[in-house]
């Protein structure tokens, strides 16, 4: 690179050289001559030529000098710029080597120029990502495998019981093997979902759906579980039928029962949840179910998205969640354009979960006017 560089400049050097070697010999004597003349220099013709060759050795010692000068100063340049370049080069280098290898290093900015040093902020960014990536995955890959045990571990331990004769087949165990075989399943559909979803590659059949008619039909379906548990099931509609939405139903109905599981998994008898929809400002709806339960830890809200999360009053006390139910449930509603999230106030004090979804376009007022015919 110094070679390349050093190159570079003695062209240029070169080139300016020639030049102001060309006026210096084809211009600057004529001229001086011309001058000496007008000021009515009268002195012998010898005398003349020697002012005159005074004149152009001067002009040519200059230029040489200048030359030799500008040559060190090209090469002394060329050597500095490159071993600033050629240092962070190298380590950018190493470092993209070192990150293929797995490893976690990060460059520091060079502080040779803002380019140089947005190079440096882009690698440690997709550095920064590439972690992330690596450190979900592992913890995916466990996640997964720690659910995948324990369904196994009770259908082996069932069949070896049936084999060597201490467990019987009858009801109750045909009722267990089929809760575990249904959970793996399950787990198994949850897993595609969640990666499905998250890679964007949802597959959404997406009709226009009045957002009261969502919320309907998922109290509609969760009627019946609450009623056994005791829990006061609530729809307060606030939007109008004008209020449409571009949605897959089965997806959203699966989001819908997902919340209402949840509010009602972690709302004791007696309490209320609630199911409200309506309209955010010009282009949103909101569907919101509120319950009156056990409510979720500030510390452990942030996580309730999380892929097998779940809090601990979740794990002790039933067996039946993979944590993967909110997961899904918010790649689908992004995946429509929307948002979901969770508030609550804290332990013992509720819960609070919001679907909010675009509105269709020509309800809004703002997209084309539908054509009929
Ligand atoms: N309404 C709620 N009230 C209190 N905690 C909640 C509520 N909804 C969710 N959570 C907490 O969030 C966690 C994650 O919920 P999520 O639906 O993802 O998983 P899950 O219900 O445990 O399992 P799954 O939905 O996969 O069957 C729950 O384990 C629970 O701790
Ligand atoms: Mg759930």
């Amino acid at each position: 690179m110094v070679t390349r560089l050093l190159i570079t400049q003695t062209l240029v050097l070169v080139v300016g050289l020639g030049t102001a070697w060309a006026v210096a010999t084809l211009v600057g004597p004529p001229l001086f001559h011309q001058h000496l003349q007008q000021g009515g220099h009268s002195g012998p013709p010898t005398e003349l030529k020697h002012v005159e060759d005074a004149f152009a050795s001067a002009s040519l010692i200059a230029l040489g000098v200048a030359l030799a000068i500008a040559l060190v100063t090209a090469f002394v340049v060329s050597l500095y710029l490159t071993s600033r370049i050629q240092r962070p080069l190298a380590e950018l280098a190493g470092a993209s080597d070192a990150v293929a290898r797995g490893q976690h290093v990060r460059v520091a900015a060079p502080r040779i120029g803002s380019e140089f040093d947005r190079v440096a902020t882009a690698f440690n960014e997709m550095a920064d990502r590439l972690d992330h990536v690596e450190v979900t995955r592992r913890r995916l890959l466990s996640d997964l495998a720690h659910e995948l045990r324990t369904p196994v571990a009770t259908l082996d331990g069932y069949l070896e019981g049936l084999e060597d004769g201490v467990v019987a087949w009858d009801e109750e165990t045909a009722r267990v093997l089929r809760e575990q075989t249904g959970r793996l399943v399950r787990l198994v559909e949850d897993v595609g979902d969640v990666s499905r979803a998250e890679e964007g590659q949802l597959q959404l059949d997406l009709e226009d759906v009045p957002v009261p008619v969502l919320a309907e039909s998922a109290v509609t379906s969760a009627r019946e579980s609450f009623s056994r548990k005791g829990v006061d099931l609530r729809l307060e509609l606030g939007s109008g039928p004008r209020d449409v939405v571009r949605v897959d139903r089965q997806r959203i109905a699966q989001v819908l029962s997902n919340l209402l599981g949840n509010a009602l998994r972690h709302t004791p008898a007696g309490g209320r949840v609630t199911v409200a929809a309506g309209r955010e400002g010009e282009d949103h709806v909101v569907i919101s179910v509120t319950d009156t339960g056990e409510g979720i830890d500030p510390h452990q809200l942030g996580h309730v998205f999380e892929r097998f999360y779940r809090g601990d009053t979740a794990r002790d006390r039933d067996h039946g969640g993979s944590g993967i139910g909110l997961t899904i449930s918010q790649a689908i509603v992004a995946a429509h354009g929307g948002s979901l999230t969770a508030a609550s106030d804290g332990v013992g004090r509720g819960a609070r979960f919001e679907v909010k979804l675009p509105v269709r376009e020509d309800a809004t007022g703002a997209g084309s006017a539908m054509t009929v015919g």
